[in-house]
This record gives structure tokens, sequence and C-alpha cells, in this order.
């Protein structure tokens, strides 16, 4: 199996490496020698134009993708964007109508609740666009427009490079529709490009650094629990970093919007408690409300792990380890800074003994409710 592996010793380590070349590929087969970003074949720009709602179903770590998106694309479309559990909005009274665009986000293409949503939204008349990694897949059978993740074969149970791969789709999903209806000149998304296309190398130098980030797992990962806080485009992180944590190291872990933190986890801050801060800037208006919450947790004597910005020299201060990435734009910044949680829960899970491909109780694909 050590070969299938091709020299890593698991498939989760050797795909979170996968993922600045997976990324890269995305970027040079989306974005024309023009520099445009090209559209998805099955849904016109003219739809694009009118298009005045998008849902967004999807289950697990493709739920965490569909929450990003929903943040870029209401920030950079005009659209009014929501997202939601599968198994939820199947059970919910949505108000949904033709006028809406379902998104549906699935590694696997055969989770399940996200067929069960689509067939449902297909009934309402939506139109139905997903982001899938398996192509021939039921969701993409089933879908008017596909964009496919193409990743390759995801064999470690805890998705890494899929998510990487359905927040890129997102990204240039956003910036092609924003550009179709005008929210972008072409100016803006020529900027917008070259500082998505920051995002791959970033992914890479935060690899690089799994030494470090080997020590804090190790550091940290004997406690019954963690917390993990983010806000804005990084609450998705936040919650996708617990649950790579909770997968595969079976360490209780909670994500959590910062801004939440005075309503509940603070009760939980003494000096046993790992709280994770995803704490990265370049102009993100929320970064001092996350300095005021770190302070708050080391007030408290919590063990704080911050990932930063480099040169942040004000969170190594405040913090007992920091991990430092390179500052991209705010809105790609999830990609960069997941990468550096994915193979922090991997090394506690180490630690722990467990078995990382292959965590206890845990299925790839949900294919049944
Ligand atoms: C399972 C997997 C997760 C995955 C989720 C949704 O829980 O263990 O890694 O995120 O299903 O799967 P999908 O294939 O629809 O993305």
């Amino acid at each position: 199996e050590a070969a299938e592996h091709s020299g890593f010793e698991t498939f989760m380590l050797k795909e979170i490496h996968e993922q600045p070349r997976i990324l890269r590929a995305l970027l040079e087969k989306h974005v024309s020698s023009e520099g445009q970003v090209l559209l998805p074949d099955g849904l016109s720009s003219d739809y694009f134009r009118k298009l005045n709602r998008i849902m967004i179903v999807s289950c697990g770590t493709a739920y965490h993708a569909g929450m990003y998106g929903k943040l870029l694309m209401e920030n950079l479309t005009g659209i009014a964007v929501e997202t939601d559990l599968a198994s939820e909005f199947r059970y919910r009274d949505p108000k949904i109508d033709p006028g809406t665009l379902v998104i549906a986000v699935s590694q696997s293409g055969e989770t399940a609740d996200t067929l069960a949503s689509i067939r449902m939204a297909k009934d309402w008349g939506c139109r139905i666009f997903s982001i899938c990694n398996v192509e021939g897949s039921s969701v993409v059978r089933e879908s008017d427009a596909v964009f496919l993740t193409e990743c390759g074969p995801e064999i470690g149970v805890a998705s890494t490079k899929a998510y990487t791969a359905q927040q890129m789709a997102f990204a240039l999903l956003t910036l092609s529709i924003a550009s179709a209806r005008g929210n972008l000149s072409p100016a803006e998304l020529k900027v917008y490009l070259d500082d998505l296309r920051d995002v791959p190398d970033a992914v890479h130098y935060v690899i690089r650094q799994k030494e470090l980030i080997q020590k804090i797992g190790e550091k940290h990962h004997d406690g019954p629990s963690s917390l993990y806080l983010g806000r804005r485009f990084n609450y998705p992180t936040a919650l996708e970093g617990a649950l790579k944590n909770k997968e595969i190291s079976y360490q209780h872990a909670e994500g959590y919007a910062a801004g939440e933190m005075k309503h509940g986890p603070i009760a939980l801050i003494n000096e046993s408690l790992p709280v994770v801060c995803i704490c990265t800037q370049t102009a993100d208006e929320v970064y001092e409300k996350m300095l005021s919450n770190i302070k708050e947790v080391e007030a408290r004597n919590g063990r704080i792990i911050a990932v930063a910005s480099e040169g942040d020299s004000e969170l190594a201060k405040l913090s007992d380890d920091v991990i430092y990435v390179p500052a991209v734009r705010d809105e790609f910044s999830p990609m960069v800074n997941v990468a550096a949680l994915q193979l922090l829960a991997y090394y506690a899970a180490r630690a722990r003994g467990t078995d990382i491909d292959k965590p206890r109780n845990l299925a790839k694909s949900v294919t049944v409710e």
C-alpha cells in the first residue's frame, strides 16, 4: 500500500500535498489566455445576468465549501445566496422557485441527502449546477451544468484536496458570474485573478512548514477538546479545521464564529484548552476583532495557536504557537489557511495513533440517509 501513497505514509498526507498542483491546474483550465474566466457549459451568461437567487446544498466538508461560496458570491455578484445542509434543506420549506439556481457541492456525487435535494429542486423547476469530483456520478448526471474539480480519486476519508478544489471552483465561478453581470470591470477582474494565482504557491509554502506544524500538533493533541475560531471568510475555515481534527484525531473539536465566543465557548477556556485562532490579515476589517477575541482567550490562560499572516509580530506576542502563512487576498485566504489546519489535525491524529485514512465509524461517501 505504501507504493500507492507515492512515498507518503498515508493517502491523506499525499492528498494534502497534491493541493498546489490541483489548484494551479484548475486556474489554468478555467482562465483563458485573454484573462476571461470561462463559464461552465450548460448555463448561459444571459442566465447568470438575470439570476437573483442561489441556494447551495451539500454535506460535511462540502457544506463548509458551500458556506465559503456563499460568502464570496454574495460579496461579489450582487445575487442573494443562501446555503444549507442537504439533510436540513430537504425537510424544510425553503420557498424556492424556478428563478433560483441550486448549486450542489459533492466530492463523490453520491451523497444521499445531496441527491435528494437536487431532485426536490428539479421538481420545483430549478436549474441545478454542481461542483463535483466524480465524472459520471449521480449528482453530475442529474445536473444542468457541472464544474468538475478534477482532483483525481480522494482515498483518505477526511476530505482535503476536494475541499480546496471546491473552494477554487467557487472562486472561479464567482468571478465569472460577477464579470458577466458587470459587477467587476475587466481591470478589477484582472486584479482578482492575479491575487487568485497567488494561492497555489501560498498553499505550497504552508505545506513546506509541516515539521513546525507537526510539533504544534504533538504539543496540543492530548487534551479532551479544542476550539477553533474564525470570522467572515474564515468562519467556514474554523468549522472545517475542527471537523478535520475530530474526524481523524477523535479529539472533540468545536468550530465557532469568533464573534460568538462571548455567547458560550468563553466558558470553556482554561489553561488546558487549545484555541486555534485564524487571524490572517491583509485588509480584512474583522482582523482587529479577531485580535480582541484572542486577547480575551489570553486573559483566561487559553492555549492560543494562531494562524497568522507572515510578518504579524503582534500575534506572536499573544500566542503560544503561531503558524505563519503567506498573506493573500482575504477572500482567498481560506484555501491557504485550511492547509495549515489539515496538517495540524493530521499530526495530532498521528500523535494519538489513529487510523488516519480510515477513521473509525466514518464512510467516505454517505449513500444512505
Ligand atoms: C462524508 C465524508 C466527508 C464528506 C461528506 C460529503 O461524511 O466522510 O469527507 O465531506 O461525506 O460527501 P460528498 O461526497 O457529498 O462531498
